[in-house]
């Protein structure tokens, strides 16, 4: 039934109705993956938030739950992680069975309305049944407020070489890391990157993780920030260095982003996934979010993304690429071997193409002339996503217009993988190297499909079938 509303895409995640933004708790147990979310269930734009929840075999059909986590007297129900306590170090673990722990920030309104700098404060909350359900801790809050107004969005981590628990939060220009033996008492450790990275805005959304390179482990730091972003509002970026439980310390001061798109916000990955590092973010943008002309619900998730690091020159860089499950949902494959328009029958398409470096152009267009134009442009070593001419952009100054994402990779060939899907569209090229993620909103679906390349023919168009 959702499938049919205008701009509802239908292979990604979006709320049944209502308003949501950024992903929340994500974690993986017993061949289900849990995804909560930021959620206002009386509004199409931001209220008072709550946890929604939604599971899945295969993270591209997603199942609606009922709300997991509602607003108390502690406040509003803002951003945060989930962990499973394995070893029931929290004591809140009850018959054999161990909790699954969500530790978010409790948000206080009445506090932000008085002018309180203290309204900011972490919680937690326990779950006896694989996270369908929670209990708030009577010791709430976990973490009072020092005095810094922006202090929210702990993501936790279990850190076995020290046998303790990890937080890292946002606390306004930087990152804070806390230790912790049982989730409940927490100590500051260390803080990072007041001096480093992008700051037009405040730091939000922080997730730390290793990773395994060259046979080495790497942590990777990914800060959300608003605004600031690489091409305006809010963004990923991130860092690489090392962790030993104590300091984070980077590998260099390069500002890095996760997606130079502008619509790939307050992305985290999923816990307890193994060796897999799986990203999820929420595809919007601060700028605009709040008006975008979707009528009974607003904002979907970027698809799920494998994260892996590249070395390059040296330095470690973050690749992205769609899951391999997306495949699972292919309906049928063309070839386009020319440079004229092709047509496809869905609006759910995946484009895949290997070409020299040089310039190209991917026109995705509707009968009516809207278009979205994607690319690259040899001279400034740039990808670009154009969205000016994609439909309505009345509803924002700040929606139309190009973002770029330099090329990274050095090799003479570009791969590329574009999936699109009713109101968005998401690159990937060289590997994942470099990630644009847009949305758009074109009166009638974009499913024309021109190529503009001198050498590089064919590319193959597969059809998708909703997910959702
Ligand atoms: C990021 C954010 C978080 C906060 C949440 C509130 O988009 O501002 O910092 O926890 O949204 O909904």
């Amino acid at each position: 039934v959702f499938a049919q509303e205008k701009h509802r895409p239908q292979l990604h995640f979006t709320p049944p109705s209502m308003w949501m933004n950024d992903p929340n708790g994500m974690f993986y147990a017993d061949g289900t993956y849990h995804l909560y979310y930021q959620y206002h269930p009386e509004s199409t734009v931001w209220g008072p938030m709550h946890w929604g929840h939604a599971r899945s075999k295969d993270l591209m059909h997603w199942e609606h739950q009922p709300i997991a986590l509602y607003p108390d007297s502690l406040g509003l129900i803002f951003s945060g992680s989930a962990v499973i306590d394995h070893q029931n170090t929290s004591g809140l673990g009850s018959k054999g069975i161990a909790p699954v722990v969500a530790i978010y920030t409790s948000h206080n309104m009445a506090w932000e309305k008085a002018g309180r700098i203290d309204r900011e404060n972490q919680s937690i909350a326990y779950s006896l049944d694989g996270g369908q359900t929670f209990s708030k801790f009577a010791g709430n809050p976990v973490i009072k407020n020092p005095g810094i107004a922006d202090f929210r969005d702990p993501n936790v981590t279990w850190f076995a070489p020290g046998k303790k628990w990890i937080m890292v939060l946002a606390t306004q220009d930087r990152e804070t890391f806390y230790s912790s033996p049982d989730l409940k008492n927490w100590t500051k450790e260390s803080e990072f990157g007041a001096k480093l990275g992008a700051h037009g805005g405040v730091w939000e959304c922080p997730d730390l993780f290793p990773m395994q390179v060259d046979g080495k482990t790497k942590w990777v730091l990914i800060v959300n920030l608003n605004p600031g972003a690489a091409n305006g509002g809010s963004g990923a970026q991130y860092f690489v260095g090392d962790f030993d439980g104590h300091q984070f310390i980077p590998q260099d001061e390069e500002t890095r982003w996760v997606d130079y798109g502008r619509d790939n916000y307050a992305g985290v990955t999923f816990h307890e996934t193994g060796d897999k590092r799986i990203f999820m973010g929420w595809m919007s943008n601060w700028d605009y979010a709040t008006v975008v002309p979707t009528a009974t619900w607003r904002s979907a998730n970027t698809l799920p993304r494998d994260l892996k690091l590249h070395n390059l020159n040296g330095k470690y860089v973050l690749a992205s690429t769609p899951i391999a499950a997306v495949s699972n949902y292919i309906t049928g494959t063309q070839t386009i071997k020319s440079n004229k328009v092709v047509k496809s029958a869905s609006a759910l398409q995946r484009l895949s193409g290997k070409l020299p470096v040089q310039d190209f152009s991917i026109t995705l267009s509707n009968n009516k002339g809207e278009q979205v134009i994607i690319g690259y442009e040899a001279a400034s070593n740039r990808y670009f996503v154009d969205r000016d001419a994609a439909g309505d952009h009345s509803f924002s100054a700040k929606f139309a217009g190009k973002a770029y994402a330099p090329r990274l990779a050095k090799t003479d060939t570009i791969d590329f993988t574009l999936i699109t899907d009713v109101a968005s569209a998401e690159f990937f090229a060289d590997g994942g190297l470099s990630a644009l993620t847009t949305i758009y909103f074109p009166s009638e679906t974009l499913n024309n499909f021109k190529i503009t390349t001198a050498k590089g023919l064919p590319f193959t168009l597969e059809n998708l079938k909703p997910s959702m």
